[in-house]
């Protein structure tokens, strides 16, 4: 049976307006490349396939869609090596979507690849209405307050659709109309393919405009319909970078919005950055400065306070995240406690209510449920059991300027103060490791390892030390007259005084 709907996201213009040297889809809204959203909305809407037809940096784009596939759910691509316009673009896609002339849905929907504020209800909306109309073509409409730009919709007296003109191509009249193309239509799909092959560069671009369809359906009295959309900033196209930081506003807004409600409290909403993948567990409190990247997952009941970062790490139900930490790649269980200022790098692992507190930086590490590291140390590629107590300034030393070794801690295993674990070694279960040693062999279980040297006291050495150096600055009067007779001055007396020590 023939599908209903497959669709076609345009994505392989270089973006010129950005000025850059990345394509344009690919910039990110929201932690986001641009063109994860309008690509996630067809799959959603689609029930044929979805083809991103891709170009400038093609190489990259097609990695991230692919990469992206789990979240995104399938999507082909189809390169287009000339940029001729978007008709040209459209075109690209047909191999996949009219194989052996036949088409494989009965509409397909068109969407520019720079509008990732479109959302899908609007888009549904759009599709639906194209199948109740029975129209050869719908476009999305919209009246900005500010058109510049954009293609301008042309009514006829009937305020039928029957034509868009691009502002480069319009006369003074056609420039006034306020009604603009937002860059999402939905056609029959025989129609769009057969359509595109009439379509010439006739313009001021010389490019393959794919708003001449709309001329040519209703030339050929097909039928079109315009949907105004209800909320026209969710209409812009990204072209500059003004654009993309005014849709990143309003990304970042939206998605505040979304956490608020789903019981997330945020103290300063305003400073509060949430990334599109990051997902929040309820009765979360984010405290100002708070920023959450990537694809991380926030438990239920955490705190995360002022100036923390959490990236692509997955935090567990009442985890508390103390001011400035830096969370990267980490996977945190349930109420541990991190910071203040304590950076988690990729592949630190804090078990059930393990405490990581100021100034440690933990890599590649796992730190089993209930340890401790709470002050000025260093942890890397290390594995530390259940109840460890890691004292304050312990340094695992895990390179050794060639190659990264291991440290292992067992369970109960208790490290004092200024440790240096030298890679690869191991303390075994419940042993004790003094204060201040120097660990270059196994600790057996439930030994004492100690590595210092035996202290000596010197008796008032302290203090016949201080009357020496107060005898060397201050010289002999016999040796003073003389220096000073010799050159007047007190440096050459310092001088003096330094030889005769
Ligand atoms: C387009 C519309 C305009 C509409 C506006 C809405 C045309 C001719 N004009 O203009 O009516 O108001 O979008 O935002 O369609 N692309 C390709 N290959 C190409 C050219 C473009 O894949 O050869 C892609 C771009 O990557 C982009 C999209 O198509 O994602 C739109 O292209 P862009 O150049 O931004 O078109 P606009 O001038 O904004
Ligand atoms: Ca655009």
């Amino acid at each position: 049976m023939m599908k209903k709907l497959s669709a076609i996201v345009l994505a392989a213009g270089l973006g010129t307006r950005m000025r850059s040297g990345t394509a344009k889809v690919l910039h990110p809204v929201a932690g986001r490349p641009m063109v994860w959203y309008m690509a996630s909305v067809a799959g959603r809407v689609a029930d044929a396939p979805v083809v991103v037809v891709i170009g400038h940096q093609a190489e990259t784009c097609r990695a991230f869609l692919e990469h992206s596939r789990p979240a995104l759910g399938p999507c082909r691509t189809v390169t287009q090596s000339r940029r001729l316009g978007t008709a040209h673009a459209v075109r690209q896609a047909k191999s996949v979507l009219m194989p052996g002339g036949k088409a494989v849905s009965k509409h397909c929907l068109i969407v520019n690849g720079d509008t990732p504020l479109l959302t899908r209800e609007t888009i549904a909306r759009l599709v639906a209405r194209h199948e109740r109309t029975g129209a050869a073509l719908t476009l999305l409409t919209a009246c900005p307050p500010d058109p510049k730009g954009c293609g301008r919709v042309v009514r006829g007296r009937d305020g039928r659709v029957v034509g868009v003109v691009e502002e480069r191509d319009a006369g003074r009249a056609e420039r006034a109309i306020r009604e603009v193309n937002a860059g999402a239509y939905v056609v029959d799909t025989p129609f769009l393919f057969r359509a595109l092959a009439n379509i010439r560069p006739r313009n001021v671009q010389k490019e393959y405009y794919l708003t001449d369809l709309v001329g040519l359906a209703v030339t050929g009295g097909r039928r079109v319909t315009g949907v105004r959309a209800a909320d026209a900033s969710e209409c812009a196209g990204i072209n500059s970078r003004r654009d993309l930081a005014v849709a990143e506003r309003i990304m970042r807004e939206r998605i505040r919005t979304r956490w608020l409600e789903k019981g997330v409290t945020m103290l300063d909403p305003g400073t509060t950055f949430i990334d599109d993948g990051v997902t929040i567990g309820r009765d979360t409190v984010l405290c100002p400065g708070v920023t959450l990247e990537g694809r991380s997952t926030i438990g239920a009941g955490c705190v995360i306070r002022a100036g923390s970062r959490v990236t692509d790490s997955v935090v567990g139900d009442g985890v508390t995240i103390d001011d400035h930490s830096l969370v990267n790649g980490a996977v945190i269980e349930n109420h541990v406690t991190v910071g203040p200022f304590a950076r988690l790098r990729p592949g630190s692992i804090l078990r059930r209510g393990a405490k990581v507190g100021n100034f440690v930086e933990v890599k590649n590490t796992e730190l089993g449920a209930g340890s401790k590291a709470n002050h000025l140390t260093y942890l890397g590629d290390a594995a530390v059991g259940a109840r460890v107590n890691i004292g304050a300034g312990t340094v695992t030393c895990n390179y050794d300027g060639r190659r990264k070794h291991r440290t292992t801690i067992d369970d109960g295993a208790f490290i004092g103060s200024g440790a240096q674990l030298v890679a690869p070694v191991r303390v075994k279960k419940g042993a004790v490791v003094g204060a201040g040693s120097t660990i270059t062999r196994d600790v057996p279980a439930e030994a004492v390892a100690l590595s210092r040297v035996r202290q000596v006291n010197h008796e008032g050495a302290a203090s016949r030390r201080r009357s020496r150096a107060r005898r060397a600055a201050a010289p002999s009067s016999a040796t003073r007259s003389r220096a000073t007779s010799r050159t007047g001055g007190a440096g050459a007396a310092r001088r003096t005084a330094k030889r005769q020590r």
